[in-house]
């Protein structure tokens, strides 16, 4: 048995740094996703079906950012969803690691994306290296994404089956319930921490992905190593999600958010319930997802700005957690 104490975004601040930055202008939130596809903004949505589709993913490619389309649908309307996505190098969609994944990987690569996201709770898995490998053989000029992990030999793992970047977090979102259902998981900051010490020979990008509740996670996560945050909860209920507005009971406004292993979400796309790892609930129903992208930004740059750091390498050098 191995016992390691660990830590989640809320057991840590940042200690405020000597700054000479005069404006937020002069702080540069950009992160490389790879050689050819640099982010203004390091937030992605995520795959989910109540998170994004094309409206979303083009107001975060707008935005600076990037949205990944779900895979709960049929291979056509995924399809579809990418082809709504004006910025072709924006394209960016989840497939599975079984069934019609291969069909999927080809039908979306057909129709111009080039940034496909292997998208499984415990990514590190036998079946991911056989589909990573499959994927990369196939089409060697994709961006591969792939997860989740949550330590540092399943970061190493998928790198070495060629990932190009890897979703970091297990059971650590908002709507999960992998813990409690299974008792597994790692805190997400820890992750990141973990996943920072990997070994991989090359520029693998690590996405925070999950429990990240407000930009000052945000900072955190980047300053902790992340290369990107992805996002759901902190999205959920705009105009750009997928879905009908619902009325409650006092009149209310709301949306469903949900975990896609929750029994309702797989219910819905599948017809059937294997497990009950995740949570569906509603969310206020907001109004544009490029009104919060701007309230993130504006709080991501005063925070690099807080640890004086221009741009996210400094923050990443300077930044001094306090637990
Ligand atoms: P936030 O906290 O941003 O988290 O709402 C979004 C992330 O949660 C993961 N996800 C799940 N995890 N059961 C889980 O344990 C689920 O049903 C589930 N659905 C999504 C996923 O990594 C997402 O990006």
């Amino acid at each position: 048995m191995i016992y390691k104490p660990a830590l989640s975004y809320d057991d840590v601040l940042l200690v405020p740094k000597y700054s000479d930055i005069t404006s937020r202008k002069e702080v540069d939130i950009s992160s490389e996703l790879d050689k050819n596809r640099l982010l203004q903004l390091p937030i992605i949505s995520s795959p989910m079906d109540t998170i994004t589709e094309s409206s979303m993913a083009n107001s975060m490619a707008d935005a600076g950012g990037l949205g990944v389309i779900h895979r709960y649908n049929s291979l056509e309307m995924q399809v579809e969803h990418v082809r709504r996505v004006k910025d072709d190098a924006r394209k960016a969609a989840a497939i599975g690691i079984t069934g019609d994944y291969l069909d999927r990987a080809r039908a979306l690569y057909d129709v111009g994306v080039r940034i496909l996201c292997l998208d499984v709770a415990h990514g590190h898995h036998v079946l991911m290296e056989k589909a990573i490998k499959n994927i990369k053989s196939l089409y060697p000029d994709a961006h591969i994404m792939a997860g989740n992990v949550a330590t540092k030999s399943g970061f190493e793992d998928l790198a070495s089956w060629g990932a190009d970047s890897i979703r970091c977090n297990i059971g650590g979102g908002s709507i999960c319930s992998t813990r409690i259902q299974t008792g597994h998981g790692v805190p997400g900051l820890q992750t990141i921490f973990d996943c920072l010490r990997a070994d991989v020979g090359r520029d693998v990008k690590i996405i925070a992905d999950g429990g990240i509740k407000n930009s000052g996670d945000i900072v955190k996560a980047l300053a902790a190593g992340a290369d990107f945050v992805m996002v759901g909860s902190l999205l959920a209920g705009t105009h750009q999600t997928p879905g009908d507005v619902i009325y409650s009971t006092d009149g209310s406004r709301r949306k469903i958010y949900r975990g896609m292993a929750s029994k309702e979400a797989q219910n819905s796309w599948r017809g059937k319930h294997s497990s009950n790892e995740g949570i569906s609930t509603t969310v206020p129903a907001r109004g544009d997802v490029a009104e919060i992208l701007v309230d993130l930004e504006n709080g991501i740059r005063s925070g690099l700005s807080y640890s004086g750091a221009r741009n996210i390498m400094e923050l990443q050098i300077n930044s001094e957690f306090i637990v």
